[in-house]
């Protein structure tokens, strides 16, 4: 019979760059020309939910992201598609009489209904929570047996920044120097409970999609930008060394001013590329000077700052009473329809509870 639907979901958080990834040596297999390290952030506020869905009644391969029907056929998807494909086993339910064998799995067709739980290629790393949750729900799905790292690199392939949305807690992509990719995937560092004093608030400053996609903008940089070589060769693999042992030894004021420099050298890179990339703007500006006058005059770090693709703030408080200050701080600097157009608050202003 062809009535039957076996299907799947999964729920993934994105993730935020702490030494950023920016720029590509292979753009089709998504290898970076740095290593990066990021935070996930808690599954319940920024996140991506993917339901999967086989049946022998589908016609097609076809996806929905926020219930608007969106093509497949663009080389990312049809990678991850693809290599998980390859990698799919034997399905039986004996209850139900369904039994998917190897070769029926490159047959039938899914159907794939993904939500945002935030605003889409709005500078906060929606396609990594994206292709992340794509991956692992098609891999449950398909009955791929291979470990998260190996997942790992296949969700690089949709979404560079994907990788690294497969593990909780504080994660490392690394780059690898294989031409096949296979070794540039990504390893956990340290699990959402070695850290768990730290609260990451988002400043959501303009919901607008971006005017420069990452891929673009990684382009444009590798091709025009000397500050983006002299960073990958000779910044970043010393401040990868930093922020793991800041991250070991819970050092905020290391992980602050790594963070922050960091960050700043990213926009840096932008602005040294020819067409110049603005991705923060009046107010992202104005919450840099605020959190560093603040950093100063308390005479330690308490907030650490970065920036992605967007205007959007993502702060991180040393601990909740500084974060519970900092809430306050932005709203009375920032008050809402005057810098911000919106805040991530409620109980929702608090990603990363302990
Ligand atoms: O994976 P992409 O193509 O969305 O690129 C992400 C790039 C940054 O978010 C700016 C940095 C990073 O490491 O996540």
């Amino acid at each position: 019979s062809s009535n039957w639907i076996v299907m799947v979901t999964a729920k993934s958080p994105t993730n935020i760059a702490v030494i950023k990834y920016w720029g590509k040596r292979d753009e089709t297999l998504i290898l970076p020309i740095n290593d990066s390290i990021s935070v996930t952030l808690d599954p319940d506020h920024l996140c991506t939910t993917t339901t999967v869905a086989v049946s022998p009644a589908f016609q097609s391969d076809r996806m929905w992201l926020n219930g608007k029907e969106i093509s497949l056929s663009g080389h990312r998807y049809q990678n991850c598609l693809r290599e998980i494909r390859q990698r799919a086993s034997e399905y039986e339910d004996e209850k139900r009489g369904i039994r998917i064998s190897k070769e029926d799995w490159g047959k039938l067709h899914v159907h794939i209904a993904s939500y945002n739980n935030f605003p889409t290629a709005a500078g906060l790393a929606s396609s990594a929570a994206g292709f992340a949750c794509l991956v692992f729900a098609l891999g449950k799905l398909m009955q791929v047996k291979e470990d998260l790292g190996a997942l790992s690199a296949i969700a690089r392939q949709g979404s560079g920044s994907a990788c690294r949305s497969l593990y909780g807690g504080f994660v490392k992509w690394v780059m690898g120097n294989d031409v096949t990719g296979k070794d540039s995937i990504a390893v956990q560092l340290a699990s959402e409970k070695h850290w768990d004093d730290l609260v990451i608030i988002i400043a959501v400053v303009s919901s607008r999609q971006k005017e420069t996609s990452s891929t673009t903008g990684m382009r444009e940089s590798v091709e025009t930008s000397t500050l983006l070589h002299h960073r990958s060769k000779e910044v970043v693999p010393k401040r990868i060394v930093q922020m793991e042992e800041a991250i070991a030894n819970r050092d905020f004021a290391s992980f602050s001013k790594l963070t922050c420099t960091d960050s700043n050298q990213f926009h840096a890179v932008c602005l040294d590329t020819c067409p110049p990339i603005f991705y923060m703007n009046d107010t992202s500006h104005k919450i840099i000077s605020y959190v560093e006058k603040w950093n100063q005059y308390e005479g330690t770090a308490q907030v650490a700052y970065t920036f992605d693709a967007g205007p959007n703030a993502v702060l991180i408080a040393r601990d909740r009473k500084t974060a519970g200050h900092l809430l306050q701080r932005l709203l009375f600097y920032f008050p809402p329809n005057v810098d911000l157009s919106s805040y991530v608050l409620g109980d929702k202003s608090i990603l990363q509870e302990a």
